[in-house]
């Protein structure tokens, strides 16, 4: 079956787009502002928190980074006015930063000071590593003046163990995740134990630092080591939270609520869903069979 599922993997670009678009339906709340405020709304109603995401990458002009900017003031509008728990996660290059790093500052911030108007919290996704430096800038550079702004450390990224030494000095609010780009070995490492022992060592030493890490993750080992530096750092659920993918381990989702620790989603929604879509069947470990249900006309449960 893993062969099938990397031929199926590799076959992505050349399957017919209404197909990918069904079978990634589950990762996406839907095309409206509408939509992803439902689904927070349930969500929020099983006691998940949620942090919802305007879909779009790496736009090539000043207005459309703009047009971005006028969407996510409407969301954070729209959190208040339902009064639904989410904040809200941005990436850099929708909002111009392939453009120009001032452009994209400029409006980042002006995001951030809207979501501090609101007493909400903005969280600026980590892409590929050519975006690394600028990101961690950016971050760096609105800290100075708000707090309620945080960034992500991508376990794979060889670097992160020097990047989060002064992001334990600030106590950063960090999301950390695997890391989801094709990256090359000098660069990332490759082998999935060893990424999975670098995250269980950058949250420890986060976590040690008082940071409040988002631990963004839907595998069962990442999950006992959190667990377990958790339990030995004794520290109370206010001082942490998971998080998921919308449409991602539903069950394990439940297990961490019941269990009484904090839970975030990422609800994405936007007509942009191609790239986000194929980064996440890319990662399903059921993609063939999903898809050769979808081709032979066999309908599959969509759990969001
Ligand atoms: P892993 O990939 O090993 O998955 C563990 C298990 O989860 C699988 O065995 C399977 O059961 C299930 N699973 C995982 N993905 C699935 C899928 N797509 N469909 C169905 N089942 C699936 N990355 C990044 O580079 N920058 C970022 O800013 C973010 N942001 C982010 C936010 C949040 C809230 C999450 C949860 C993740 C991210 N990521 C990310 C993605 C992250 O880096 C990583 O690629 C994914 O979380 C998958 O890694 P896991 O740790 O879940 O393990």
């Amino acid at each position: 079956m893993e062969l099938i599922n990397r031929i199926v993997t590799g076959m992505l670009p050349v399957i017919p787009k209404f197909i990918v678009g069904r079978v990634a339906s589950r990762y996406i709340a839907g095309l409206t502002l509408d939509d992803a405020i439902k689904v927070t709304r349930d969500l929020n109603n099983i006691g998940a928190m949620a942090t919802i995401d305007l879909l779009g990458e790496d736009t090539t002009k000043k207005e459309h980074a703009e047009d971005a900017v006028k969407v996510y003031h409407q969301i954070l509008d729209a959190i208040a006015h339902h009064k639904v728990n989410s904040n809200i996660s941005l990436k850099p290059t929708h909002l111009g930063l392939k453009v120009s790093y001032d452009l994209c500052l400029n409006l980042i911030t002006e995001i951030v000071q809207h979501a501090h108007e609101q007493q909400n919290f903005l969280r600026i996704d980590m892409e590929d590593n050519t975006c690394t430096d600028d990101t961690l800038k950016i971050y760096y550079k609105i800290r100075q003046k708000y707090e309620n702004v945080g960034v992500v450390i991508q376990a794979y990224l060889r670097r992160s163990i020097k990047d989060i030494q002064s992001l334990k000095e600030m106590k950063a609010n960090l999301r950390l995740c695997k890391g989801i780009y094709r990256e090359p070995r000098h660069l990332a490492y490759q082998n999935r134990a060893i990424i999975i022992r670098n995250f269980a060592f950058l949250l420890e030493e986060l976590l040690k630092a008082g940071c409040y890490v988002g631990i963004a993750t839907h595998c069962e080992e990442v999950i006992w080591h959190a667990l377990r530096i958790i339990h030995q750092l004794q520290l109370q659920p206010h001082q942490y939270e998971f998080q998921m993918l919308l449409g991602v381990e539903p069950e394990l989702r439940k297990i961490l609520i019941d269990a009484g620790h904090r839970l975030r989603v990422y609800v994405p929604f936007g007509s942009e869903w191609y790239a986000y879509s194929t980064r996440r069947l890319r990662e399903n470990p059921k993609i063939a069979n999903y898809v050769l249900r979808d081709m032979l006309g066999m309908k599959t449960q969509v759990v969001k």
